[in-house]
């Protein structure tokens, strides 16, 4: 597999051949000396087009832990502002000397597109639109696979923003691939036109839905993507859908509960349950350095 695209088309066992390559990485980290020469004398670029935190710093981290040299790109201050396009920008990197081109991009089909342009680099999609974000769903199944070990069988309930979600999306497919039951929860207006054709289940009562969940994960309510304004509102949101350490303790007492980030406080989530015991959302954090590492070592590494 030479591009990280999307999750969808990959195989139960790729992605479990994935994770163990991920739990080499793990270990890796957890050593004095970090970093190897996997990726020595490889230019990485990390070209953002929308805010990010977390993918931004695990995919520097994570090709630094692997020795590459990094730029890391971003659309304000750059010629964009004069008009040039996503090809001739890419065409431009490469031309640099880019091996791996990291994107986020608000564009469904960015990284396709830009996969399809560059000669020799390998793309990592990064977050594109509301379509997919891989690398956070491998991240999301390798913190759920440490807890839960085979996921076959298990009870996912996904809950909140689902329609602008490129979250939701990639973790259906992926917790599906392994073989898990997922349920999705929240105000039908968040909800994707045609649930059915994904392959889950959807219950608008968010108790019944995360009734037994092995995994209750929230999303965030997604406020900058919703043009016509939030329904229900914030508040009624919070009073219907949002998550509390009450709601865990009534319908699993051990379950994970999950949450992309940049989480919304009082909102999808009490303060009390993201910081609980309950919560491995700083582990979903850490984990993805691990996980960026094994897809940039499997895709990229290899002599320069
Ligand atoms: N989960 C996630 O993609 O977070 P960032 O937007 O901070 O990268």
């Amino acid at each position: 597999r030479r591009h990280v695209l999307d999750v969808e088309g990959w195989s139960r066992d790729e992605i479990y051949m994935l994770l163990e390559q991920a739990r080499h990485m793990e270990d890796l980290l957890s050593r004095p000396i970090k970093k190897v020469p996997a990726l020595r004398g490889k230019l990485a670029v990390n070209l953002f087009f929308e805010n990010s935190t977390r993918t931004r710093v695990s995919f520097e981290l994570a090709e630094k832990m692997l020795s590459a040299d990094v730029v890391n790109w971003s659309s304000s201050g750059s010629s964009t502002a004069k008009g040039e396009t996503l090809r001739d920008t890419a065409w431009t990197l490469e031309a640099m000397g880019a091996d791996v081109v990291v994107i986020r991009h608000g564009a469904v089909g960015a990284a396709s597109y830009l996969a399809s342009k560059l000669k020799r680099a390998v793309v990592m999609n990064a977050g594109d639109g509301a379509h997919a974000h891989p690398t956070q769903c491998l991240l999301d199944l390798y913190t759920a696979w440490k807890h839960l070990g085979d996921l076959e069988g298990k009870r996912v309930a996904i809950v909140g923003d689902v329609e602008h979600s490129r979250v939701a999306r990639s973790d259906i497919i992926g917790f599906r691939t392994l073989g898990c039951q997922v349920t999705l929860s929240g105000p039908s207006t968040l909800m994707p036109f045609q649930v059915d054709h994904l392959g889950v289940q959807y219950e608008r009562d968010v108790r019944r839905a995360t009734e037994g969940a092995d995994v209750i994960y929230l999303l965030r309510i997604q406020r900058e993507r919703q043009q016509d304004g939030l329904f229900p509102s914030v508040d009624e949101y919070h009073r219907f859908w949002g998550a509390t350490e009450e709601l865990v303790r009534e319908v699993n007492p051990k379950a994970l509960v999950m949450h992309p980030g940049p989480i919304n406080r009082g909102v999808e989530i009490e303060s009390a349950l993201a910081d609980g015991e309950n919560s491995v959302i700083l582990e979903q954090v850490r984990s993805g350095v691990a996980v960026r590492m094994a897809l940039l070592y499997l895709c990229a590494g290899g002599v320069a």
